[in-house]
């Protein structure tokens, strides 16, 4: 990280191009930051690859990387487009470089390592992460600190949001990521990929209670997930049942959402009681959810009461910027360039492992560090 000359540090508008490619959204966005901390995003262009995965039920890395490849440039251009500007009305670019699937972060890094090249624009290698904590400073110009639950197909962890580029993690999932829990669950009750969504539409025409599933670490005092022993549980109810009428699958999804909306709740009613013993008294009470499965509805009305119960307000994205997409690393890329800070094209790195809080112990019984935890 090096400081930037003129353009970063400067107190006029900042246009940033931002370049998403970390797992199966390619994905390209301009933002607009003026002078006083407001954002706008002036395009916001993805294109999902869930087609090319479907037939695999799941992300298969190569197959990622090469749809990268292939559409890439072509949504950078419609990016650009849509914001009716052109790179040299741009300021920098800003590129996820990590954490995330290799292949597809180096796609996306050489690409913006070029362009800054090429057309004199500083670069910013953002971490995803941070790209998704710091979305709410563009949707609803919230700035930190705050408490982020940050809950994907790959990530599930709860930080305190300090500052841009300060990061402090109070709790993690110790083996699945709890979208990963909706896709698997979704897979094994054959409904369809990315589960997630499937799972919430079956469970709208189920029942609760029907069946006993676990609360995961409920009561612990560290404020840590698991969903393994709960998708397991999931797996054993549907196997008693085999075969499985669509009632009884809907009635599952129900549980399981209850199951999941219960444990996370429980789990952030810990972290926020934690989080209001260091923040400063009044400041900072507020909630952010984002990622993927902050569009459940089940998961997001459970967790109101709980931010409302511990004193913080619930902040969610709207859908489209709470999944994967590039407006949320311009953003990213354009806070940390209105600070000054901007990186060397020449020495920048994809990383599959980028940890926000590199102080963070491992959780205990965490069997992947990096992207997961
Ligand atoms: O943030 P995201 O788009 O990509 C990353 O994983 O980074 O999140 C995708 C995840 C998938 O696991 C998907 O099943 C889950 O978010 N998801 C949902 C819902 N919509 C997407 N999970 C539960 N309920 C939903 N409505
Ligand atoms: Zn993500």
């Amino acid at each position: 990280m090096r400081r930037a000359a003129a353009a970063g540090s400067g107190t006029g508008d900042l246009r940033v191009l931002g370049i998403e490619t970390s797992c199966d959204e390619t994905a390209a966005s301009v933002v607009l930051r003026r002078p006083d901390g407001v954002g706008e995003a002036l395009s916001n262009v993805v294109r999902s690859q869930w087609e090319e995965h479907r037939p695999f039920g799941g992300v298969v890395p190569e197959i990622a990387a090469r749809a990268h490849v292939e559409c890439l440039d072509g949504i950078i251009a419609k990016a650009l487009t849509d914001a009716s500007l052109s790179l040299s009305d741009l300021d920098a670019v800003a590129v996820t470089a990590g954490p995330g699937l290799i292949g597809g972060l180096l796609v996306g890094v050489t690409t913006a390592q070029t362009l800054a090249l090429v057309h004199g624009l500083a670069l910013i290698a953002v971490n995803h992460l941070e790209a998704h904590a710091l979305t709410v400073g563009l949707t609803e110009g919230l700035k930190p600190p705050y408490v982020l639950l940050l809950v994907s197909g790959g990530h599930t962890q709860i930080l305190v949001v300090e500052d841009v580029g300060r990061y402090r993690r109070l709790g993690s999932t110790i083996d699945d990521a709890l979208g990963e829990a909706f896709d698997k669950t979704a897979k094994l009750l054959g409904l369809g990929f990315p589960g997630g969504p499937a799972v919430e539409r079956a469970a709208s025409s189920g029942r609760e209670g029907r069946f006993s599933l676990p609360r995961p670490m409920q009561g612990r005092p560290e404020p840590n997930f698991s969903f393994a022993g709960l998708k397991t549980a999931v797996r054993h109810q549907a196997q008693a049942l085999v075969p499985l009428h669509e009632q009884d699958i809907a009635d599952l999804c129900a549980d399981f959402q209850a199951a999941v909306a219960d444990a996370v709740a429980d789990r952030i009613a810990r972290a926020l009681a934690i989080a209001s013993e260091t923040l400063e008294p009044g400041k900072g009470r507020h909630l952010v959810v984002a990622g993927g499965v902050a569009a459940n509805k089940r998961l997001r009305d459970r967790l109101k009461a709980a931010a409302q119960t511990a004193g913080y307000t619930l902040h969610v994205p709207p859908p489209a910027l709470c999944t994967d997409n590039a407006a949320m690393v311009a953003w990213a890329g354009a806070e940390r360039l209105a600070r000054g800070l901007s990186d060397d094209p020449l020495t920048v790195t994809a990383r599959a492992r980028w940890p926000l809080d590199p102080d963070a112990l491992p959780v205990l019984g965490s069997g992947r560090q990096g992207a997961k935890a």
